[in-house]
């Protein structure tokens, strides 16, 4: 009986931390419309609000004053009594300030101090240092190559160290820390024990596992994946009782290779090319956020207007047809006439669309919802579009309620996370999925006390 020792390490493991298993949520700038009420929110131990420019933190004339994009007691309001407000700082594409902070012992405790002067001065309790990521792989990794920034394998530890020393013990510091192994350059065996030292939990962005560097489909957010990053860590010598399991409340699409039909399943199915030579997307994959602006909506042609602007789509209701900027509306609402326009993502309804690009993405998506398939052995949701040529993957609520089981519960990880609130706003069944999850850990933690008492 294998299982009933693993099973008992995991959930001894996890009771110890049962009394404050850490239930956290990003809430991010670009998606405040549509929030949820209070009782999806009930049990969120921290809220995240994201992103502070990691440059307000360096100093000198970069400083400014960092106003939050809600007022603070509005975020608190959200949630129930006694919520963590957090401050995340930095982001994906946000690394200047990061690099100018980490480089002496002089600007560490300079920047270290400008952060605790800055929580206190907004009334945050805690602090998340997204640097996505020391050591290399960032958005700039073609420009920068990963060979000059070395030193961060020793100076991103010390900048924690310093914030933490900053802030105090009253005040929280987390990290958000990458979910493929290949961007791990700064959290080896050497470095993560004097990072997880310096931290009081990790967010661990178990998501993006396929990306645009890849070449062919796999899943980006599945229970094997997740897990293998979370082994990864632990492997490295990381407190599993500090990590948070990340979820993402958005899908993920990728344009497949031309005449690949993906009919062996899932993984491995040959992609087009989705970052250039120089680092940049190529528009040829995107995410889909849960929210009803990811899905079509129903146009009627009398309610058009052509353009005037050069831009299109639900927004102005202008269309690109006719139009001297090109004949084609982008995904991203612009008319144009080169492939960036004309293909994947091109908006038929306000415009003409190459032949090859016959649906939208939220024509696509809203077919990826209803005819999607589980990968039961990996737990990963997916589906092709043969029409669209588009390859989906993203989470569904069964999934995320095998992550409490295969993962928080038989690794003893101390919480959860979930990028971001309100892109789940369609109908909250992934936030409820997560609130269900933990609860449920809750209810099997006092059975097992009980069980030993
Ligand atoms: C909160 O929102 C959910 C989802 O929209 C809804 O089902 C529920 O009735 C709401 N609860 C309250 C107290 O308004
Ligand atoms: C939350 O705190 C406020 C102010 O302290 C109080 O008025 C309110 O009743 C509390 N709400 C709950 C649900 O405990
Ligand atoms: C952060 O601020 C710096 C300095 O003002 C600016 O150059 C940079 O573009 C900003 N970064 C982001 C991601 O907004
Ligand atoms: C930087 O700080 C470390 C440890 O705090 C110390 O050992 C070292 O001497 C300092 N270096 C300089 C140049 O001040
Ligand atoms: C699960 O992940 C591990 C580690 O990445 C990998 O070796 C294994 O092939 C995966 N299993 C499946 C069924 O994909
Ligand atoms: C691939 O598909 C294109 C049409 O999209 C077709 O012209 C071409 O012959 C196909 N190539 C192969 C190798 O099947
Ligand atoms: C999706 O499934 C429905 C039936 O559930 C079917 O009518 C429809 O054709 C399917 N769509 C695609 C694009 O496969
Ligand atoms: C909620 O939306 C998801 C797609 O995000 C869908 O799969 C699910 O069936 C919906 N649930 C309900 C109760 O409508
Ligand atoms: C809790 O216990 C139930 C019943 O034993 C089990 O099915 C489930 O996987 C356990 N874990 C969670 C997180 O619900």
């Amino acid at each position: 009986m294998v299982q009933i020792s693993t099973l008992f390490s995991g959930l001894a493991a996890a009771s110890t931390a049962s009394a404050a298993f850490r239930n956290v949520i990003y809430f991010d700038q670009y998606h405040t419309a549509v929030l949820p009420n209070n009782s999806l929110t009930n049990g969120v131990t921290h809220v995240i609000t994201a992103f502070a420019n990691s440059s307000y933190f360096v100093g000198g004339s970069t400083m400014g004053d960092y106003t939050p994009f809600l007022p603070l007691d509005e975020v608190r309001a959200l949630f129930s009594n006694g919520t963590k407000v957090c401050m995340a700082i930095g982001g994906w594409g946000d690394l200047d300030g990061f690099r100018a902070g980490a480089l002496s012992n002089a600007s560490r405790s300079a920047y270290a101090s400008n952060v605790a002067s800055t929580l206190t001065r907004l009334g945050y309790d805690c602090i998340d240092v997204d640097w996505e990521y020391p050591g290399g792989n960032g958005y700039d990794y073609k420009q920068v190559p990963n060979s000059d920034l070395t030193a961060e394998l020793n100076t991103y530890p010390l900048l924690l160290g310093a914030i933490k020393a900053a802030i105090g013990s009253s005040k929280e510091l987390s990290i958000a820390v990458p979910g493929l192994e290949r961007d791990m350059i700064a959290f080896t065996a050497d470095t993560v024990p004097s990072i997880n030292a310096a931290v009081d939990f990790v967010n661990v962005m178990t998501y993006d596992l396929m990306n645009r560097r890849d070449t062919a489909t796999k899943h980006h957010t599945d229970v094997n994946g997740s897990l293998a990053t979370v082994e990864a860590y632990i492997a490295n010598g990381m407190d599993p009782a500090k990590m948070n399991l990340g979820l993402a409340f958005y899908a993920k699409y990728f344009t497949l290779a031309a005449n690949t039909t993906c009919t062996d399943g899932p993984i491995g199915c040959p992609i087009a090319l989705a970052e250039d030579a120089e680092g940049q997307d190529t528009g040829a994959s995107g995410a889909q956020t849960f929210e009803q602006s990811s899905l079509p909506v129903e146009v009627s042609s009398a309610s058009l207007v052509a353009t005037t602007d050069g831009t299109c789509g639900a927004a102005n209701s202008f269309t690109c047809t006719g139009a001297s900027f090109g004949g084609c509306c982008s995904q991203y609402g612009y008319c144009g006439a080169t492939s960036v326009y004309c293909d994947t993502g091109c908006q038929s309804a306000y415009g003409t669309c190459s032949t090859t690009a016959t649906k939208s993405v939220a024509e696509s998506f809203a077919d990826a919802l209803t005819n999607g398939t589980e990968d039961v052995l990996r737990g990963g949701q997916w589906w092709v579009d043969d029409e669209a040529g588009l390859f989906w993957t993203w989470d569904t609520a069964s999934i995320i309620a095998r992550k409490f089981t295969d993962i928080i519960e038989a690794k003893g990880l101390g919480g959860i996370m979930a990028w971001s609130l309100a892109e789940d706003s369609y109908n909250w069944s992934h936030l409820e999925a997560m609130q269900e999850g933990v609860a449920n850990l809750a209810a099997n933690m006092t059975t097992a006390l009980k069980r030993r008492q």
